[in-house]
C-alpha cells in the first residue's frame, strides 16, 4: 500500500471515531460503567434457610384475602382469589423461634386445573447483615407439590443484581383452619 493510501485510511478511521464519540456524547440518559466504579467486587452464591408461616385463620390473621370473582368459591381451585401477605419468616419451624424477615406480597389463584398460586413477593430480611436487604420473587407455585421452585428476580442493599431460585417444601398445613408452615430454601447469586 502506498504512503498516500494510507493516510487516506487513517483519515478516513479518525473522521469515523471521531463521529461515534459525538454521537456517545448526546447520547446523555445512558453510559457504560465499570463494575468497580459501583463498588461490584465478585458475585457469589448464598444460600438462606428460614421458614415461612402463612396464618390465614384467628384474630390476627398474617394473609388476608383481598379480591375474588363471582365463581371463586365454586371453584376446586378458588380460581380468582387473591391475597395479601405479611407473613413471618423464622429460623426455626416454631413460629415463636428468631424472626429473621417477612413476606411481604400478593399471591393468587391463577390455575383452574390445580391448585397453582401466581407469587408475587418481597423477602424483607431484619436480621443479620441481611438486615435492611431485599429480595424480589415472582413465581408459580402449585402449594400440593413436594418441592415447588420459584425464580428470585432481584433485590436491593446486599442483594443488589440478585438472580437465583427459592425451593419451597410444605412443613405443616392444617386441613382445618389453613395455616401453613412453609420451609424455604433459597440459593441466590448476587455480590
Ligand atoms: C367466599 O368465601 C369466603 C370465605 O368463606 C367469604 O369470605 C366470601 O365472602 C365468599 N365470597 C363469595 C362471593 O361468596
Ligand atoms: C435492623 O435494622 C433496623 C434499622 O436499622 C434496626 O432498628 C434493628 O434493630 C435491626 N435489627 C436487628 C435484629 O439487627
Ligand atoms: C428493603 O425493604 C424495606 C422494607 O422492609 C425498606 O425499608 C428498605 O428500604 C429496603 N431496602 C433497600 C436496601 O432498599
Amino acid at each position: 500500500m502506498s504512503f498516500k493510501s494510507h493516510r487516506l485510511i487513517s483519515i478516513l478511521l479518525t473522521i469515523l471515531f471521531c463521529s461515534t464519540l459525538v454521537a456517545a456524547k448526546s447520547n446523555h440518559f445512558s453510559r457504560t460503567l465499570a463494575p468497580s466504579s459501583l463498588g461490584l467486587k465478585r458475585e457469589k452464591l448464598s444460600h438462606l434457610h428460614f421458614y415461612f408461616h402463612d396464618i390465614v385463620s384467628g384474630r390476627k390473621p398474617t394473609a388476608v384475602r383481598v379480591a375474588e370473582s363471582a365463581m371463586t368459591n365454586t371453584s376446586s381451585t378458588l380460581f380468582g382469589m387473591v391475597v395479601m401477605m405479611d407473613d413471618p419468616l423464622t429460623r426455626e419451624p416454631e413460629l415463636t423461634s428468631k424472626l429473621v424477615g417477612r413476606a411481604q406480597g400478593i399471591y393468587a389463584s391463577a390455575s383452574q386445573s390445580e391448585t397453582g398460586l401466581l407469587m408475587v413477593l418481597n423477602f424483607a430480611f431484619m436480621e443479620g447483615k441481611y438486615n435492611g436487604s431485599n429480595l424480589s420473587v415472582l413465581g408459580r407455585n402449585t402449594v400440593f407439590s413436594a418441592v415447588r421452585e420459584l425464580p428470585i428476580v432481584g433485590g436491593s442493599g446486599l442483594f443488589r443484581f440478585a438472580r437465583g431460585y427459592a425451593q419451597a417444601r410444605t412443613h405443616t398445613f392444617d386441613l382445618r383452619t389453613g395455616d401453613a408452615v412453609v420451609e424455604y430454601n433459597v440459593y441466590v447469586y448476587h455480590y
